[in-house]
């Protein structure tokens, strides 16, 4: 099938939940490039948005999933599964959490952890503390659940009347989430890099504080990994990088490198408010996924892909530095490891991502002045060098 005719089934039968989209489609991708229909090569800066961090068609993955689909798929949780025995007990062993669930994505996972928060004081005996503070600005999902934890209007508007319980507060201003807590508050959750609104840092103090402030309110400490979580940021965990432990967390997008799959990972005191038939998936762990994921954590520190990571995502934004020397339209560059967001000074992120795509480059945007760039964790110097060279050209042809 050409283009044009998947693009006009598309737009008869899909929901028209994305708009247009990118005219292309891709036939198959191998390490960092994506090839299209079209027979062009495509540099993939998103990463299947956070989620290729092996790149594409990774041998060790593919293996995996090959492998695993050739003996069982699926079976439910009903019965014992050995990848998912295993991946548990491996994210247990390289992060604070002492226990995990699997789910199917990251919306999944944070329903998971704000119905743990809840659970975990209904079995305390303090059933009125369900509220749960998030930041503005920030991402949690799609759900009624995690769109109400999600602090953009932009998002809760058209499905109100919202799931009661969340208050928003601006990130880094403990006065502000100090004010918001009261009797009904049983834990504050947040992204410590905001990806979908940006690429915003929390500021580490700010998130120390945070910690203590939940401790001595006796509040759960809930961090959304989804995106910064499996080597994005240069560590395994960005709480890593601010030497605070979460009692809940969650994953998604990285963890098996495409297959769908989200954990919710929890300390051993809340883990243990879930008991049977408080918490349940179908697909969720299943054998594909949980075997896709092992292949992806082992290669990530096998590989040794934190630090390159954390050294390439360093090199990236010098050598952006370097350009927003030359280029006044380049306002800001933030980021943490391979999560980089480029703050334009004019309103043209989506020209500027457009003409990318047009020179083999896919890099996400968002609103109209913020560029995004997750890139696969197997990034090398070259293909970071060939990125800057053709954006400094159409920076230059502005
Ligand atoms: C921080 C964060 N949380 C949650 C989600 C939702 O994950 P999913 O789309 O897998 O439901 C996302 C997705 O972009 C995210 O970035």
């Amino acid at each position: 099938m050409d283009l044009r005719e998947i693009m006009e089934m598309d737009s008869k039968y899909y929901m028209n939940t994305f708009g247009p989209r990118t005219p292309v489609c891709f036939e198959y991708g191998k390490g960092i490039h994506l090839y299209g229909s079209d027979g062009r090569r495509y540099c993939d800066m998103l990463g299947g948005i956070a989620v290729n961090v092996l790149g594409h068609g990774h041998p060790a993955l593919v293996d995996a999933i090959s492998s695993q689909a050739q003996k069982l798929i699926h079976c439910s949780s009903l019965y014992y599964i050995e990848s998912q025995a295993k991946l548990a007990k491996m994210l247990a062993g390289v992060s604070c959490a002492d226990r995990i669930f699997f789910s199917n994505s990251g919306a999944e996972a944070n329903e998971g952890a704000i119905k743990l928060a809840r659970i975990y004081f209904k079995k305390k005996g303090m059933p009125d503390k369900f509220g749960i503070i998030t930041l503005k600005r920030s991402f949690h999902g799609r759900t009624l659940a995690t769109v109400a934890a999600t602090g953009q209007e932009k998002y809760q508007k058209p499905f109100t009347p919202l799931m009661p319980g969340f208050r928003h507060v601006m990130m880094n201003d403990l006065e502000a989430l100090e004010a918001a807590i009261d009797d009904e508050t049983c834990a504050v959750m947040m992204e410590l890099v905001q990806g979908e609104s940006g690429v915003h840092l929390l500021d580490a103090e700010y998130v120390q504080a945070v910690r203590k402030l939940c401790d001595e309110k006796g509040l759960l400490l809930i961090f959304d990994e989804i995106q910064t979580g499996i080597g994005r940021t240069g560590k395994l965990f960005a709480y890593e990088h601010y030497g605070v432990e979460p009692d809940i967390f969650t994953l998604a997008k990285a963890l098996a490198g495409g297959v769908p799959i989200g954990a919710l990972c929890a300390k051993e005191f809340v883990a243990q408010a879930f008991e049977p038939g408080d918490h349940g998936s179908t697909f969720g762990g299943n054998p594909l996924a949980c075997s896709a994921g092992l292949a992806v954590l082992k290669t990530i520190l096998d590989d040794d892909l934190l630090s390159n990571a954390d050294t390439m995502g360093s090199y990236f934004r010098g050598e952006l530095a370097k350009l927003s020397e030359k280029h006044s339209i380049i306002g800001e560059i933030r980021g943490l490891g391979l999560m980089i967001g480029i703050q334009l000074a004019q309103d043209k992120a989506i020209e500027l991502k457009n003409r990318l795509f047009e020179k083999g480059f896919l890099v996400g945007s968002v609103g109209t002045s913020i560029i995004r760039m997750l890139p696969p964790l197997i990034i090398t110097k070259d293909d970071i060098d060939a990125f800057i060279k053709v954006l400094d050209e159409e920076l230059a042809s502005q």
